[in-house]
């Protein structure tokens, strides 16, 4: 599956916004000190690059002046302002070059800042992702989970590594500005205000036209980057069935969606900033005749500035000419903060997603049974050991007394009277009752969906149970901690899934200190080693997507040669062998029949002769076990198992 962009999808609303200091608190808790460095010089940047705007009418007023009862602006003589404009210029010299240091510092500050942000959050969204439990990924699409590493964690990079810091620049500046501006003449300030009003009410528009085909855009993309990932893993079965030609027509009819979405965003996009642009000229235009109507006809100035000096009590031209520069200015930022609207949108409804995520509840394990190796004595006392003795222990502390009690394990396993479904009005298995004794082989066969690899899912607690107990050596496996519980078991599950690596590497997967020579032993058992020496560089062969270089029965030996590998004391073989020729099936049940020895083994199989030998067979049928008994009993019984064997009936 594409990776969907549900986090563009959603609108800009409100609700978004909320995410906003959450995601602020979380930059804060990992960059604290550097984050209030960066908006400290970030501050200094912007008062560095307002400050033409302020000092702009002292300096006219320095230079300049005019007779009582004349508007003729008259220039003074050098030597009557040389100190003053030596020390104007001193002072604007050093603002200046204050900027251009805090400029530098803290583009380097948050070079380092956001790069290592990005790599926090995707260390704790991968952290959390490993503790959640299955059921999340059941009912989570996984191109949706890994989107949220890739678009989100990308809109929150463009957020607080721009977006952010421009909205808190623009933020200053206005209040900047507009302070100004109401110093200098609260007239001219509010003609600013109204154009600005107005150009709010055209972002609005345009912008919001904009953003709506923005996110439909993103919609379109993942539909078109899934549709091409769907075809492509699907590229055999579209060829078979001859489909190439429906297939190239769905993807034009999705693909001219996505072309008429983008088409759109960027009409209303790019016709936006012209738009804010022309219109700044015009409100700019509009300051200068009021400005200069204002100057002329002297009219009463109302402004903050007159409480401190007269010269503020006209509008004098030093004050028109700051004022275009400031209406500039104003409308400049406006423009920019709208074309940053998506931005914040997208990164906010990324930033919902990955708190989602991070939020889930964790797998929780009140385990606290370990599993250790251990030694015992002809007296059956039990010593724990580091040494691969091939005996293992339960050990647990008495919560009362502080004392540390082994229990031998032995593998016994008792699923008693369970049920349970993976939602909870849908019950999958009724009253499950299995008795595993130590060093027995139990099959579990029955058709599609009649609940064998769900009592499996149960074993390893994949899920937790809805009722009844499952005890391991007479202990809850609910005491036991998980990590020990599935240590315990030596899996092979019913979908094969190899790693990127070296197929040394995917056996060894099953216990990472095991040695060559071990591993060696694994694919012996499988009956892989063969084939594997074939490989063109044996063990040391890569395997990539999934072990797609290999066949299917080749990668099931691989998973199986795993699991011997891990050298545990029960086994789960869901399916192993399924997808294996019945002759090399003989040899691997033979390696298998040695690794399964002592220990106790749970095996499914659709392929009955397989399970022939097992000590116990269970017959599923839509979750409740119909007959039990070994294939002898069985066959005597002439019931399901007996049809089935015989291949005249088939489950339902
Ligand atoms: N993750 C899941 N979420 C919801 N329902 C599930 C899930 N896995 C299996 N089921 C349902 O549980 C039932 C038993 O499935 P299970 O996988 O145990 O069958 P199975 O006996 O192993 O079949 P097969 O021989 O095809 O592997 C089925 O009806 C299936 O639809
Ligand atoms: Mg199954």
């Amino acid at each position: 599956m594409a990776a969907p962009r549900r986090g563009i999808q959603k609108k800009f609303d409100k609700n978004a916004l909320k995410t906003l200091p959450i995601l602020l608190k979380y930059l804060f808790k990992y960059y604290k000190w550097r984050m209030i460095l960066v908006f400290f010089l970030l501050t200094l940047v912007t008062v560095s690059t307002v400050a033409a705007g302020i000092f702009l009418p002292i300096i006219i007023d320095t230079i300049t002046y005019t007779e009582p009862g004349s508007k003729a602006v008259l220039i003074h003589t050098w030597p009557e302002i040389k100190d003053q404009v030596i020390m104007l210029g001193t002072i604007l010299a050093s603002i200046y070059l204050t900027g251009i240091l805090s400029s530098i510092g803290y583009s380097v500050t948050m070079a380092f800042v956001g790069q290592g942000f990005l790599e926090r959050l995707r260390i704790d969204l991968f952290n959390k992702m490993e503790s959640l439990p299955i059921s999340y990924f059941d009912r989570t699409p996984h191109g949706d989970i890994m989107s949220r590493y890739t678009n989100d964690v990308d809109a929150i990079r463009q957020f607080v590594t721009q977006t952010l810091l421009q909205a808190y620049q623009a933020f200053l500046t206005i209040i900047f500005v507009v302070s100004m501006m109401i110093f200098y003449s609260v007239w001219l300030a509010l003609i600013a205000f109204l154009g600005v009003f107005v150009a709010l009410v055209i972002i609005k528009h345009v912008g919001g036209n904009s953003a709506k085909y923005f996110m439909k855009q993103q919609v379109s993309t993942g539909k078109v980057e899934g549709y091409i990932e769907e075809m492509m893993n699907g590229q055999k079965v579209v060829k078979v069935f001859n489909h190439e030609e429906e297939s190239k027509a769905a993807f034009d009819i999705i693909n001219e969606e996505l072309n008429n979405d983008a088409y759109k965003a960027n009409y209303y996009g790019n016709i936006l900033m012209p738009i804010l642009n022309n219109f700044g000229n015009l409100l700019y235009i509009l300051i200068a005749i009021v400005g200069i109507i204002f100057y002329f006809f002297d009219i009463w100035n109302l402004s903050l500035g007159r409480l401190f000096t007269d010269i503020y009590s006209i509008v004098n031209i030093g004050v028109v000419v700051a004022f275009l520069g400031m209406t500039k200015q104003f409308t400049q930022t406006i423009a920019n903060v709208s074309q940053q609207m998506s931005m914040i949108a997208m990164a906010m409804a990324g930033a919902n997603r990955l708190f989602d995520l991070m939020n889930q509840e964790s797998e929780v394990d009140n385990g606290y049974v370990t599993l250790v190796r251990c030694n015992i004595d002809e007296n059956g006392n039990i010593t724990e050991t580091n040494e691969r003795t091939h005996k293992w222990a339960w050990k647990y502390v008495h919560k009362s007394t502080g004392e540390l009690e082994y229990r031998e394990l032995k593998g016994d396993i008792l699923l008693d009277n369970v049920d349970f479904g993976y939602f909870e009005d849908k019950l999958v298995l009724h009253n499950i009752e299995i008795y595993a004794h130590p060093g027995q082989q139990i099959a579990l066969v029955g058709a599609t969906g009649a609940g064998k690899t769900t009592i499996t899912n149960l074993i390893n607690r994949f899920y937790d149970i809805a009722d009844g107990k499952v005890r391991y050596d007479g202990i809850n496996i609910n005491k036991i901690k998980k990590d020990d519980l599935r240590r315990s078991l030596g899996i092979v599950l019913q979908e094969t899934s190899l790693f990127t690596g070296t197929v040394m590497e995917n056996i060894r997967y099953g216990r990472l200190d095991a040695t060559d020579e071990e591993v060696y032993e694994a694919a012996k058992i499988a009956n892989a080693y063969d084939f594997i020496t074939r490989l063109p560089n044996g063990f040391n062969t890569m395997l990539t997507h999934n072990g797609s270089n290999l066949s299917q029965g080749q990668r099931q030996l691989i998973a199986i040669a795993r699991a011997a590998c891990a050298d545990a004391p029960v086994m789960i073989l869901d399916e192993a062998t399924s997808s294996i020729d019945t002759r090399t099936e003989a040899l691997v049940q033979r390696g298998m029949d040695k690794l399964m020895e002592g220990r106790t083994t749970f095996v499914i199989a659709h392929r009955l002769s397989t399970v022939r030998n097992s000590d116990c067979i269970m017959v599923l049928d839509q979750g409740r076990i119909i007959e039990r008994g070994t294939h002898e009993d069985l066959i005597a019984k002439k019931g399901t198992y007996y049809q089935l064997y015989t291949g005249a009936f088939e489950l339902e």
